[in-house]
């Protein structure tokens, strides 16, 4: 199969020395295009910038910074793909204003106004055809099943993988993870704690990605 898979954060610039960014360090998506690689699939990862090497055997390796960047590219590589991993964590919100020159500072305080960048996942939820595989994450602090379930029917996803943010071993920056798998069909799978490797294992073949 040909498999999509994005990963690490979005950098939204507000000058050319500035940007908003999150913790995510890539690693989860890039487990997953390993895991991916490892099983034959035709691979390609769409990162956004961390420190980690992509791994071996890829079939394309797509380096993107913003937002809107990985919009682009991950659309016009999903129509030729059988399933997509939306592992990413991308910035909702962008600087509404660039400035090309280095922001100074004044006394008092700064607002930066923010707008919403695109929802890649949901874009990818309406350009599904049948036979795509079309599989996403929730980070969660609150409520995580009630919020991962909502975002599956929103994004019109056949899986979400959902992890607690607030709770030790897992997330953005660990190297271990335990995730919820939940299906459009009504699955609820737990993927116990283990290294992000074995984790995306396990998420790949649940999805049905691998057999
Ligand atoms: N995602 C995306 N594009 C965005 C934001 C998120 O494609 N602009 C994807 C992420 O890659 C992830 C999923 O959507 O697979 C969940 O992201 P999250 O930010 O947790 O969901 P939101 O719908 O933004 O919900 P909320 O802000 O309410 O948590």
């Amino acid at each position: 199969m040909k498999i999509l898979i994005t990963a690490g954060p979005t950098r939204e610039a507000l000058d050319p020395m500035r940007f908003i960014s999150n913790r995510s360090s890539g690693k989860m998506g890039y487990a997953l295009a390993e895991a991916a690689v490892a099983a034959g699939h035709e691979t390609v990862l769409v990162s956004g910038p961390c420190s980690l090497t992509p791994p071996e055997g890829l079939a394309k390796v797509v380096q993107v910074i913003s937002a809107a960047d990985m919009a682009e590219a991950v659309k016009a590589e999903f129509p030729s793909c059988d399933a997509a991993v939306m592992c990413a964590a991308v910035a909702d919100y962008r600087p509404k204003n660039y400035s090309s020159s280095k922001i100074k500072k004044n006394d008092g305080e700064m607002v930066i106004e923010l707008e919403r960048t695109e929802d890649i996942l949901a874009s990818l939820g309406s350009m599904k055809k049948p036979g795509q595989l079309l599989i996403g994450f929730a980070a969660e602090t609150d409520d995580m099943e009630e919020n991962a379930l909502g975002k599956l029917q929103r994004k019109n996803l056949d899986w979400i993988a959902a992890n607690r943010l607030d709770l030790p071993g897992q997330g953005a920056e660990s190297n271990t993870n335990t995730v919820v798998l939940y299906s459009v069909n009504g699955d609820r799978i737990v993927i116990p704690l283990a290294s992000k490797k074995q984790v995306a294992e396990a998420i790949l073949k649940n999805t049905g990605v691998n057999k």
